[in-house]
């Protein structure tokens, strides 16, 4: 898996342009529309959000794991602070173990990230142990289709499409997961998008949870 994770991270690497220029970068856009405060950024791949933050933000600390994703992202991170003049600090880590405080962020990002990572509920914790109560975690993902159909075939893609392209599971309740670990899901928006020419639409979804206080989501 480290191998093919590699090898996808350097393809994701040459081919993040392209789909962005096909509607990833408005789609960031919104994604990113309400950040706020102190925010944490996981999987922050080559920083593409990073020139989307605006003014309501005052720092950003950005996760990437992989260390070629992570060089491009500090690249666009001085280009973007040097615009926008917030904050950007990015270095190495897991969205399974976020090295700050307890209820000390404001606003937790992920793109695209969630249907990569070993344990999503773990990951999904570790973002909730980290906002504040209240505080808002912006999601940006590919999920399970709605259609049955469709469905069966990601879940029958998914064993080898997992190997072959860093860990990603096209077949992932990725909403439920959020609300199922205590989040609740204030706004969530269902859309099909081709990521490149030739791959046909698959569902994603752009959505803000907020942490409600334990026991009570
Ligand atoms: C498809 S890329 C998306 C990158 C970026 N967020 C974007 O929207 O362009 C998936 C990213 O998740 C990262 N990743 C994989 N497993 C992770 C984990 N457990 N914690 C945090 N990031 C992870 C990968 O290194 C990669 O940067």
């Amino acid at each position: 898996m480290a191998e093919s994770t590699g090898l996808f991270s350097r393809l994701f690497l040459r081919l993040g342009a392209q789909m962005d220029d096909r509607g990833a970068r408005e789609s960031r856009r919104e994604l990113v529309a309400s950040a706020a405060g102190t925010l944490v950024e996981i999987g922050a791949g080559y920083g593409a959000t990073f020139e989307l933050y605006g003014d309501g933000v005052t720092s950003v600390l950005a996760f990437e794991p992989h260390a070629a994703l992570r060089a491009a992202a500090s690249e666009a991170a001085r280009t973007a602070a040097a615009r926008s003049g917030i904050p950007i600090t990015v270095v190495e880590g897991v969205g399974e173990a976020i090295p700050v405080a307890d209820a000390s962020i404001d606003t937790v990002v992920s793109s695209l990230v969630l249907c990569s990572v070993g344990s999503q509920a773990e990951v999904l914790a570790e973002i909730r142990r980290v906002l504040k109560p209240g505080g808002r975690f912006l999601f940006y993902e590919h999920v399970r289709s709605t259609n049955r159909v469709l469905a069966a075939l990601e879940d029958a893609a998914t064993p080898l499409w997992s190997r072959l392209a860093g860990g990603c599971h096209p077949n992932r309740d990725t909403v439920g997961a959020i609300e199922a670990s205590g989040f609740r899901v204030e706004q969530s928006r269902t859309f099909g998008f081709s990521v490149l020419a030739g791959i046909p639409p698959v569902d994603h979804v752009i959505g803000i949870a907020v942490n409600g206080s334990r026991g009570n989501g």
